[in-house]
């Protein structure tokens, strides 16, 4: 039979003799637990595992440390300012928990006076990075891009009016030139547009509040802002693209060399008329918005995926630590927050030079230069037009590739005429 159901022999008692006493022990043990589960008590309202608390005669039944909100304000307003406390786990940006000040505050006024108070106790460097950071935003940084981009608008509407479009001074040949294949206007178009749109919905971001809210009210803005926001992050990888098409195609037309410097000197045979300094693909100034529009992009590419992926992609602690070894004393012992801050200024300010500079560019492509736009636009230009700007190039494709001009009459599409 069945020794479990039958009666139970010497071992198997002491064994169930064991059981029995384990369980009784077991039971014993919860019960200061379910009188706890019972009454919960102010210190723990949930109380579950946690021992019966005994009323102090110190604190008379309040929380030993004030965390009802006396003796610790100091803490909480600590927290609320982004103070960073100890951690040991890999996460780093967990040391800091409360992250965005402003979007705490629940009014501009709010905002206003804690920045205020943050200026007052001037302690920026230490803790008040997230406000100093805001204020930077809608201080300095828009206010020197609004100068900078409308000072170039200025400029140029002043340069059309006083120095009028650049014209082909020997008139137009009826000759054309090859100058740019299919797929370096492929390129640039992709970079151009994308760069357009990036920019626009990029200051859509920045100037929103101040601009656009006020005329189109915030329902209309607030679609405005979301769907830019999300054009902003897909059309970034087609100007990557684009970026990558146009360094390749051109970078070696735009290697800097000493005639580069009798281009400048001579006002890059725009400012004076029947000036034509010599010059191969690129001019000195076409070489300067190359590798701008390169580096300017690569940067604003690393700091824009850093910002798309946060706390993923630390760049400036790396980036300092090798400057520093140059001679300069930048931070490196950065927070992950100050690093996103880092990235969201530096991706603002190098697109605001970018932009100013790329004004300048679309000037002179199109109304400021008679002819210029037939390059980017059907890839051809007029031969008279070639040999004014860009001579010692012309005298290369005739030595090496004469069957690149030919004698079609051309269809200019330079919108200056
Ligand atoms: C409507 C806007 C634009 C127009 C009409 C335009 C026009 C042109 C033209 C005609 C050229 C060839 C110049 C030549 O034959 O020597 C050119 C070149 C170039 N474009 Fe644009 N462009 C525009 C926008 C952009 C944008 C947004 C970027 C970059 C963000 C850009 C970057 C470049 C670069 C790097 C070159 C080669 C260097 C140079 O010629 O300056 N373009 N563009």
């Amino acid at each position: 039979m069945n020794g479990f159901i039958g009666a139970p022999n010497g071992p198997e008692r002491m064994l169930r003799v064991r059981l029995l006493l384990s369980i009784a022990v077991a039971l014993v043990a919860m019960l200061p637990g379910l009188s706890f589960a019972q009454a919960p008590s102010a210190q723990h309202p949930h109380g579950a595992g946690r021992p019966t608390p005994v009323p102090s005669k110190i604190t008379e039944g309040q929380l030993p440390g004030g965390t009802l909100g006396k003796q610790s304000s100091e803490i909480w307003k600590k927290l609320r300012e982004g103070e960073r406390g100890a951690i040991n786990i890999p996460d780093e940006k967990a040391a800091q928990l409360i992250r965005g000040r402003a979007k705490r505050l629940n009014t501009e006024a709010d905002i206003r006076r804690a920045m205020e108070l943050r200026r007052q106790q001037s302690d920026a460097a230490d803790t008040g990075n997230i406000a100093s950071w805001v204020e930077y935003r809608k201080g300095p940084l828009a206010r020197y891009g609004a100068y900078g981009m409308l000072g170039m608008l200025a400029l140029l509407v002043v340069f059309y009016f006083v120095r009028g479009p650049v014209r082909i001074e020997h008139g137009k040949s009826g000759r054309v030139i090859d100058r740019f294949a299919t797929i370096e206007r492929v390129g640039h178009w992709l970079v151009a547009v994308s760069f357009i749109i990036l920019g626009l919905t990029g200051l859509a971001l920045l100037y929103g509040r101040s601009v656009l809210i006020p005329v189109l009210g915030k329902e209309a803005f607030a679609s405005i802002a979301m769907t830019g926001k999300l054009l902003h992050n897909y059309i970034a990888f087609s100007f990557m693209a684009g970026l990558a098409m146009i360094f390749v195609a051109w970078v070696k037309d735009n290697i800097p060399h000493p005639r580069d410097l009798e281009w400048v000197a001579k006002g890059g045979g725009v400012l004076l008329k029947s000036v034509h300094p010599p010059a191969k693909k690129f001019n000195a100034g076409q070489k300067v918005v190359f590798w701008v529009v390169i580096l300017g992009g690569i940067s604003m590419s690393l700091s824009g995926l850093a910002l798309m992926f946060p706390f993923e992609m630390p760049l400036f602690a790396k980036t300092f630590a090798a400057l520093n070894t140059i001679g300069f004393t930048l931070p490196t012992n950065l927070s992950p927050v100050e690093e996103m801050q880092y990235s969201s200024a530096w991706h603002a300010i190098v697109a605001l030079v970018l932009i100013c500079v790329i004004l300048a560019h679309i000037y002179i492509g199109s109304i400021g230069m008679e002819g210029a736009f037939d390059a980017m636009g059907s890839g051809k230009v007029d031969l008279n037009w070639a040999r004014e700007h860009h001579g010692l190039w012309v005298e290369e494709v005739e030595n090496k590739a004469p069957d690149k001009i030919d004698s079609r009459e051309m269809q200019s599409m330079h919108p200056a005429e």
